[in-house]
């Protein structure tokens, strides 16, 4: 089985083609940043725009590396949501032409099943697994039961845990985006110098809060600036390092009590998966693999450039789903808000 991936929710534009045996014959990322630097975070407008530009080239490319036309493939599979509306449409909207074109099945992927499955694409790895998604929109603890059956168990009540490293990153004037700043900078830090919150840790339940932490970053790069003047590198190490510590400090409690109620749950499956662009992060992956160990379960993460976005996962989304008979009308509707649990929104 051969299957087109397509993915346009956010700032990257992508096309991959991945196979039933878990090969990615290509995948090709275009990544918008320069499009968006000049104003510290992504455009809406700007990002679909640049979608419609480059997708078209580079699902091209990417059916030529893998060396198959459209002829070729079993199924189409792009992202319907969620994200930026403009994006979601511009790389569904191609997906539906390109199946009706060629009678092909359209698969209508959801961004965060794409992130979730990803580690079954890179390590082959088995349902039932304890999940924990974070990107620059969710923060999420979730239990994969089986394709398309996940139970949300915590979320963040604030900010997202890569929005939260964009915001700080702009806080201490590093670049867009943050994440990769923030670990850059973090590598020559001292992350002992400022002592900073871990909203929610110690906490009954599994939910997450970053903001409080944004807002002693804040107030530090305040005090330390307090005319407007450009900081120090090595405060902006020092604060990079506090803040990541802080995170990982948050990301392995919360995580930690999450699979301590897996392990009642789903006794001999100690499977933790890390995914989403915060993922990419080494030191958190450290830091979970740590924690993993000692509650006797096993992390994957999959490679960085599976965490960060990219179109293979939602190729291999489509896979498990065109195996799994779930394929999707072209009347498939793009979706800016689209939770992977419903039954958590609507307690919510
Ligand atoms: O999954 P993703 O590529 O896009 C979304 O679905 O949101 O995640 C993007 C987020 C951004 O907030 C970015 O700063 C963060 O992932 N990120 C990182 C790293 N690389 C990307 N955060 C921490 N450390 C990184 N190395
Ligand atoms: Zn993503």
């Amino acid at each position: 089985m051969r299957i087109l991936g397509i993915e346009s929710s956010c700032d990257e534009t992508a096309a991959a083609v991945v196979t039933g045996e878990r090969q990615i014959l290509s995948s090709l990322v275009f990544s918008q940043i320069h499009h968006h630097q000049a104003y510290g975070g992504v455009v809406p407008e700007v990002a679909a725009r640049a979608h419609i530009e480059h997708l078209d080239g580079l699902i091209a490319g990417a059916l030529d590396e893998a060396g198959v036309d459209f002829g070729g493939l079993d199924g189409v599979a792009a992202t319907a949501g969620p994200g930026l509306i403009g994006g979601v449409l511009v790389g569904l909207v191609t997906g539906k032409a390109i199946a009706a074109a060629g009678g092909l099945p359209l698969i209508a992927v959801n961004h965060l099943e794409g992130h979730m499955l990803s580690a079954r694409l890179s390590d082959n790895v088995s349902f039932p697994y304890l999940s924990l998604l974070v990107t620059g929109g969710h923060c999420q603890l979730v239990e994969a039961a089986a394709l398309g059956h996940y139970r949300v168990m915590g979320t963040t009540i604030d900010d997202a845990v890569g929005e939260a490293f964009d915001k700080v990153a702009r806080l201490a004037g590093l670049g867009y985006p943050g994440g990769p700043e923030i670990e850059r900078a973090a590598r020559n830090g001292n992350d002992t110098r400022f002592s900073l919150p871990r909203p929610l840790k110690g906490r009954d339940g599994f939910d997450f809060s970053f903001s409080g932490l944004k807002t002693a970053v804040r107030r530090i790069v305040e005090e330390l600036t307090p005319d407007g003047e450009i900081m120090s590198s090595r405060d902006i190490n020092d604060i990079a390092a506090s803040f990541q510590t802080a995170v990982a400090d948050i990301l392995v409690d919360r995580t930690s009590r999450a699979m301590l109620a897996f392990a009642d749950q789903h006794p001999g499956a100690a499977r933790l998966v890390v995914a989403g662009g915060v993922a990419a992060n080494q030191m958190l992956r450290q830091h979970l693999a740590d924690a993993a160990e000692r509650h006797g379960f096993v992390l994957t993460a999959p490679p960085a450039d599976l965490c960060t976005d990219n179109a293979a996962m939602i190729a291999w989304a489509g896979v498990e789903r065109l195996a799994a008979g779930l394929i999707d009308g072209l009347d498939a509707p793009a979706r800016a808000r689209w939770p992977l649990d419903p039954a958590w929104e609507a307690r919510a």
